[in-house]
């Protein structure tokens, strides 16, 4: 077990942001359910823990609290906004009600720099989320920090290592929020901070032989970042016992069946099978124009075909999956904690279970930056490691309407004369995602004297960090004339360029 922060889930919408930040400053980190006995923390090799923010108040019947043993591990703790409160509760002070919640930017004033604060201007500007304060401090506690709210925005007992803050480090309206965070973990808990990608592989990889022993192991390749490391680092462990299938629905992008063959089959030596299984499903969106049909259609076609291709492979024992911690998270429902709500753990349908396999996940500790650097580590190209994000559906969703095989060919020679401008101008790497999507509209055209109707492609590039909101990129002109004229010239079929403005929300990334 590595030195490991436990960071104690309140139901903050925050929770996974101090998780990552902690390991930011190569200090492992793992978020637990707020209720977890002192004991299991004691057996995991905890060097210090964080108690994280949440929408309750202390007062609230069913307020949440963590096991009183906490404080008596002889560790270090650091209580976050709602983390303070409970310190405050629990160790003997006093908390009052507030009438008004305390939210946004404050300035918090330094009375005593300590160990916390090493480093740091007397001065900072930070954020604040909360209700309730404290007004009277438990016993052997100082307070190092106040908000013009709040005398007691800070406050410490050196003797013990207990720290609490009522602003949230973690955010990035903090000024210098990591610095705070990073003299707990360093100053405070004395951890090593030499969490890093390469012991991760070299951990993983070992868990990875010991679990498998001379088993097989089945993995679905998408071409994604996820599953392409879990395949590159199962791969490392077990070489040719690991079976990567890919299938290849016919709604690819132009090329990408070749580059996944190049990639696994000649470079990395993958036994690699490749299921063509375009036909089929075409033939099953013919005739399909609604939308929440067509990815029914081809969720359910994948499953399907997954399924036969592997009794046609012959035994294993495992599928493999490339899923992330944040896909793992039993976030603490508690108000309205969005994160709570965006779970989206899906197993390829039940199909697992269906099979007698036993799932490998050796990825489920890691968040997505953590996961590209494991990819970088494992030689995998930048070109898989920081792809686009490319929906399951695939083309399925963006050709509107009806999907036939003339209007996929338009669509793909038109997306890679995008790619390929993107990537040779170098905005490929600064935006979210960009494609094309197929518009099934016929707009007037001239070609010499001659006026034909043909098809409008639409561009659409974003800038997001999440996915849950994104902005309409502000290409160069001159770029987006290349491209449009190199469409409008290249691929036949197409007349007309239109570039879309829309932010999401109201609209989403995706036209279907
Ligand atoms: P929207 O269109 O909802 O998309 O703004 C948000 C992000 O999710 C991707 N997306 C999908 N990914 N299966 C996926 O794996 C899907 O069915 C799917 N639909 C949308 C989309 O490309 C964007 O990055």
């Amino acid at each position: 077990m590595p030195e490991t922060i436990a960071v104690l889930d309140f139901g903050s919408q925050y929770t996974q942001v101090i998780a990552r930040r902690v390991r930011e400053c190569r200090v492992y980190s793992k978020i637990y359910h707020y209720s977890t006995p002192a004991s299991v923390l004691r057996s995991e090799n905890v060097i210090g823990i964080i108690l994280s923010g949440g929408p309750s108040s202390v007062f609230a019947r069913k307020a949440p609290m963590p096991d009183r043993g906490i404080f008596e591990l002889g560790v270090p703790v650091l209580g976050i906004c709602y983390g303070l409160q409970l310190m405050g509760r629990l160790l003997g002070g006093t908390v009052a009600r507030s009438s008004h919640r305390e939210y946004g930017h404050g300035v918090l004033k330094i009375r005593r720099a300590g160990r916390l604060f090493a480093g740091l201007p007397r001065k900072l500007r930070v954020w604040n989320s909360h209700g309730d304060k404290v007004i009277r401090l438990p016993k052997g506690f100082s307070a190092i920090g106040a908000t013009e709210n709040s005398p007691y925005a800070v406050f410490e007992d050196r003797t013990r290592h207990f720290y609490a803050i009522q602003f949230h480090p973690e955010v990035f309206h903090t000024e210098r929020g990591t610095e705070v965070l990073r003299n707990f973990l360093v100053g405070i808990c004395d951890a090593r901070q030499d969490w890093s990608m390469k012991d991760f592989i070299a951990q993983a990889t070992q868990n990875i032989r010991s679990t498998v022993g001379d088993s097989r192991v089945i993995l679905g390749l998408s071409g994604g970042v996820d599953s392409s490391v879990a395949a590159a680092l199962i791969h490392r462990a077990i070489g040719r016992q690991l079976t990567c299938v890919f299938v290849d629905n016919g709604l690819l992008r132009q090329d990408e069946r070749k580059t996944v063959e190049e990639l696994y089959r000649r470079h990395f030596h993958i036994d690699l099978r490749v299921v063509d299984a375009s036909r089929i499903f075409l033939s099953r969106l013919r005739g399909v124009a609604d939308p929440e049909r067509k990815r029914k259609i081809i969720g359910r076609t994948f499953i399907e075909v997954f399924e036969k291709s592997l009794r046609s492979i012959g035994h294993a024992d495992f599928l493999a999956q490339g899923t992330l911690y944040p896909d793992v998270i039993e976030s603490v429902a508690i108000g309205d904690n969005p994160a709570a709500l965006i779970k989206s753990h899906h197993n390829v349908g039940g199909l697992p279970a269906r099979m007698k396999l036993k799932l490998l996940e050796p990825l489920r500790e890691l968040f997505k930056d953590e996961v590209r650097r494991v990819g970088l580590a494992l030689g995998l190209p930048k070109e898989v490691v920081w792809r686009q994000p490319f929906p399951g559906p695939g083309l399925g969703v963006r050709v509107l309407g009806e999907v036939s095989q003339d209007k996929l060919e338009i669509l793909k020679r038109a997306d890679a004369i995008l790619q390929e401008e993107m990537l040779a101008s170098g905005w490929y790497w600064r935006v979210w995602q960009s494609f094309c999507v197929f518009l099934p509209v016929k707009s007037v055209g001239v070609v010499g004297d001659e006026r034909n109707y043909s098809y409008v492609i639409a561009l659409r590039i974003v800038e997001s960090i999440d996915a849950m909101t994104a902005d309409w990129t502000r290409l160069p002109y001159a770029l987006l004339q290349k491209i449009s004229s190199r469409i409008t010239n290249e691929v036949r079929g197409v007349s007309r360029i239109v570039v879309d403005v829309s932010s999401k929300p109201p609209a989403t990334i995706e036209w279907e």
